[in-house]
């Protein structure tokens, strides 16, 4: 056994897609929501026997490798690796050259959180730091904080003594230059509580340390780097992604500590953005994981105005959204301090989007003037129009029209009036298209019956005509499956797989589950009817092409002699139609 076919027999396809989607049953496949596109119905299908998983409706899919290449977007060799960890296998070592940069800058990394943790657990003064934060021992370690000493040059020297050059750290952030001039470096995180930052693969990419007392900047992260980008990463997610997926819902908050303090408490689907504003790319990075979200993000007015865009941003990715209110306008971490409990009410209690901006603005404006009312309705107003159903606007206009004694019918007339403001969207948003539903040829159907029921080959063999050409995408696969049966009477799918490229086995795989798809639970028998009628449509498009190339032959021909050769060929077909039809 190689190490690929070790890694397929250790790790089914169902449990691979099932660490990503929930997975329910259906008949001898799963389905779940399709994590490549907006999916509404669960249309990824997984079937367990074949070992792949794939969508008919974005026509995305493959075996465990060809999934962990999509969903964890990486290339072949790192989707090995990924699953090689997984399933606990011995991989010949391999180091393409971009990748090994990457992988160094988290090598230094983990040395670094390794040193940076060394250092907090030789001060009882700087432990003490996190102990009075409200941080059990235990929490220290599980997120590895750290302290970076205060020097210029204890992490650079310890470093270089393990075997890494003064180049390399510059190129992990870990060390600044003084200026171009003077290429003398220093370390760059100092004096500093260290929150070693990962992604959600665990990989160590960067980090954040926070100053000791006041001071600016609060906190230092690492520069953008080979490894680390911080439009990408969502910080907990690696210790939280099973929690995301179990309870179906994240909670984003905004900073390091209130991640770490949510933990502790018991909540562990929390991811922070950092203190950035929330990207398209963290929005479609926690989808592969649920479709569900809530912003416990501040809510001063600055905080109004990003929770209102990562709102927009969450509602482009048509992700479903609540608002948590922390109590007394504190952060996640200060209320857990205070009360856990408070902060598991505050998250029971989480508001659907529009009541969320109702309560804001009727804060801010007094409902009972004229010039109040306004107010909130011009900031209302564009807000519900945004949405497509005329069902959701009206609930929402009943609300406000409750709120503000305002008979719905105004509210509407004011509606129609009201433009929509142009909505954010972030630099570097990536538009996606919406998947389309590829139809399937009748060829490619009868493939897959064939594939999914071998032994009904025979009725090919006996009833599609074979003396005109088939469609010619699917032709190969028929005469592989011609050539297999005349060998041994029959089509064994193995043999018929030794004939194909690892291409075009998966594209048969693909037919199989296609089967599985549309004929669920079908009898042998409403199989075999299936096959029957598809063979006389196939039959009868192929004949009726032939005719009319013939036609177009006779039409053209050249002398009386190739004319007679073409006019008694047609009246074979005409025979062969009669007597087929
Ligand atoms: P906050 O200013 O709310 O800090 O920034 P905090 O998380 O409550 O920090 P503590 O509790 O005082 O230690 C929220 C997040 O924004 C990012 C950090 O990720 C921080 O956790 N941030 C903030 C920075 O990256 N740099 C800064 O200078 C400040
Ligand atoms: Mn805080």
């Amino acid at each position: 056994m190689n190490h690929l076919e070790e890694i397929r027999a250790k790790l089914g396809i169902e449990e691979v897609v099932g660490g990503y989607i929930q997975l329910k049953k259906a008949g001898r496949n799963l389905k779940g929501i399709c994590p490549f596109h907006n999916d509404t119905k669960p249309s990824f299908t997984v079937s367990p026997e074949k070992g792949i998983g794939y969508c008919f409706a974005c026509n995305t899919g493959g075996d465990i490798f060809k999934f962990i290449q999509l969903i964890e977007n990486v290339d072949f060799p790192e989707a090995v690796r990924i699953l090689a960890q997984r399933a606990n296998v011995q991989i010949p070592e391999f180091k393409p050259e971009a990748h090994s940069i990457r992988m160094k800058v988290i090598e230094m990394n983990s040395s670094s959180a390794k040193y940076f943790a060394e250092q907090l657990d030789a001060s009882d003064k700087h432990k003490d730091y996190f102990f009075k934060r409200g941080l059990t021992e235990e929490t220290i370690k599980k997120f590895k904080l750290g302290y970076a000493p205060d020097s210029y040059n204890s992490l650079k020297d310890n470093l270089i003594k393990i075997g890494y050059k003064e180049s390399e750290l510059l190129n992990a952030g870990l060390l600044n230059q003084r200026s171009i001039a003077d290429k003398n470096t220093y370390d760059r995180f100092r004096n500093r509580y260290i929150f070693p930052i990962y992604d959600h693969q665990d990989n160590a990419i960067g980090f954040g340390g926070r100053i000791i007392g006041d001071g600016e900047p609060k906190y230092l992260n690492s520069p953008d780097t080979p490894a680390y980008n911080k439009s990408l990463v969502l910080y907990g997610l690696n210790w939280g992604k099973s929690a995301v997926k179990k309870e179906d819902m994240a909670i984003f908050v905004e900073g390091y500590m209130d991640v770490i303090a949510c933990h502790q408490a018991g909540s562990e689907n929390v991811v922070a953005t950092s203190g950035t504003a929330l990207t398209a790319q963290q929005l479609k990075l926690i989808k592969r994981y649920t479709p569900n979200i809530s912003f416990a993000f501040d809510q001063d007015s600055a905080g109004i105005e990003a929770t209102k865009r990562s709102i927009e941003l969450a509602q482009e990715a048509e992700m479903n959204i609540k608002i948590i209110t922390v109590p007394e306008g504190k952060d996640p971490d200060e209320c857990i301090k205070e009360s856990p409990d408070k902060w598991f009410n505050a998250i029971k209690e989480a508001t659907p989007i529009m009541d969320f901006y109702i309560s804001y603005i009727l804060k801010l404006h007094d409902k009972n003037t004229l010039d109040g009312k306004k107010e909130i309705l011009n900031f209302l107003l564009p807000i519900i129009k945004k949405y497509q159903s005329e069902v959701e606007q009206n609930e929402y206009l009943e609300k406000v029209s409750l709120e503000l004694k305002i008979d719905i019918k105004f509210l509407w007339n004011d509606l129609k009036k009201t433009s929509i403001k142009k909505s954010y969207s972030p630099p570097n948003a990536t538009v996606e298209e919406t998947p389309k539903r590829r139809a399937y040829l009748r060829e490619e159907f009868l493939l897959g019956l064939i594939f999914q029921y071998p032994d009904l080959y025979k009725l090919i063999e006996e009833n599609l005509i074979d003396s005109v050409p088939v469609e010619t995408s699917t032709e190969k696969f028929y005469k592989v499956c011609k050539k297999v049966y005349n060998r041994l009477s029959m089509v064994d799918l193995d043999a018929v797989k030794k004939e194909l490229s690892e291409e075009d086995k998966e594209k048969i795989q693909v037919y199989a589950l296609l089967i599985d798809d549309n004929y669920p639970d079908f009898s042998e028998e409403a199989v075999k009817k299936e096959i029957f009628e598809f063979i006389k449509l196939i039959n009868k498009k192929n004949i009726d092409n032939a005719e009319r190339e013939l036609i177009f032959k006779i039409r053209e021909a050249k002398d009386s002699g190739e004319s007679t050769i073409l006019l008694n060929q047609q009246i074979q077909i005409s025979k062969l139609k009669t007597k087929i039809f």
